[in-house]
């Protein structure tokens, strides 16, 4: 009962209105450093799609399925990578106009522009932004609606007024991210809908920190975001004593989830009464992980194991050893 409940509120949730995001986040750096002088990174929905940076001049796929996505479709890849590398040579004049500007004849600086779209998948309705900062601070964006800079910074209105002046080119920087940009969203979407129908199951394991620490049940490496960790005792879901976590996202694109269980009441012999239950959304069946001593990853195994070869146990002893240094 409990399940399919679940599958209904996923897909409830699956089918609402949302706001979809592309971006691309140019920056450049002026003076010696050891960091390319250019870097693209476009994004979707806050997620890293590729980059592109000076030193490769290539694009890097971030995902699985911009991966897929250039390889059925390589005159996408190399649209964008001219794009990219095109970018590059505007982005230096901007740099040394901005220097000139500011009187800057040294130094290392900071160039960023991000620009993009954003798009209401019900209303159809279709926002563009464009937004340079400057050593970390905002310094002149366009008003795609009126076509007109916005400099908040007195240092930026000579810019400003240059740039107000170049009407072809606020044309051009509107096509781009209210025409082509929304494009390209949502040309992508089927892609990113067929590669996050796939589901993954993850790792669970027990972690403790102390004897006395509550035990801590981790799943990690799950796919989708929809999922749900719960402890149990005789099979049924109990909260006196859990504190959940929320669900965490992890580099590789999956999640991590953790729920922790108060044990400092429980009996011994009780223990296995206990269990952690995790359901994730298109996965059948639930993982179920008996509550069990021996199966507990503990951080103060490595002070009773003397000479543990495990790499862990050793890291866990060096932190208790600070811990009582400090
Ligand atoms: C830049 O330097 C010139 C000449 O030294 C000076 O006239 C001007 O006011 C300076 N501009 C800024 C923004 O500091
Ligand atoms: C666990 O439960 C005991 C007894 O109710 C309580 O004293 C202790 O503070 C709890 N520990 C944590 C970490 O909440």
């Amino acid at each position: 009962m409990m399940k399919m409940f679940i599958t209904l509120f996923f897909l409830c949730h699956a089918a609402s209105a949302v706001k979809h995001s592309l971006k691309w986040i140019t920056t450049g750096i002026s003076g010696k450093t050891n960091l390319p002088e250019f870097v693209v990174t476009a994004s979707m929905d806050n997620v890293d799609l590729w980059h592109c940076d000076s030193t490769k001049r290539e694009l890097e796929p971030k995902q699985e399925w911009t991966r897929k996505l250039f390889k059925f479709r390589p005159e996408l890849l190399q649209f964008h990578l001219q794009r990219c590398l095109f970018n590059q040579q505007f982005f230096k004049a901007h740099m040394d106009v901005f220097k000139q500007r500011l009187n800057q004849t040294e130094g290392s600086h900071i160039l960023q522009r991000i620009g993009g779209c954003e798009w209401d998948d019900e209303s159809d309705e279709v926002k563009g932004f464009e937004q340079y900062g400057y050593d970390g601070e905002d310094f002149i964006s366009l008003d795609l609606k009126t076509g007109t800079w916005v400099a908040p910074k007195t240092q930026a209105a000579v810019i400003k007024h240059s740039w107000d002046a170049d009407k072809e080119r606020i044309k051009y920087i509107q096509q781009i991210f209210m025409s082509w940009f929304p494009k390209f969203l949502k040309d992508y979407m089927p892609y990113r809908r067929s590669f996050l129908q796939r589901t993954e199951r993850p790792s669970v394991s027990f972690l403790q920190k102390t004897p006395s620490s509550p035990v801590c049940c981790h799943a990690t490496g799950f796919y989708p975001d929809r999922a749900d960790l719960f402890w149990r005792k005789d099979g049924e879901e109990i909260h006196e004593g859990v504190e959940k976590g929320q669900i965490l996202p992890n580099h590789d694109g999956t999640f991590q989830m953790s729920s922790e269980l108060n044990v400092s009441l429980i009996k011994h012999e009780d223990w296995r009464r206990y269990d952690c239950v995790f359901q994730l959304s298109g996965l059948t069946e639930d993982i179920v992980s008996m509550l069990d001593k021996t199966q507990i990853q503990t951080n103060w195994d490595g002070l009773e194991k003397e000479e543990s070869s495990s790499g862990g146990s050793r890291a866990s002893q060096e932190e208790f050893s600070l811990a009582e240094n400090s």
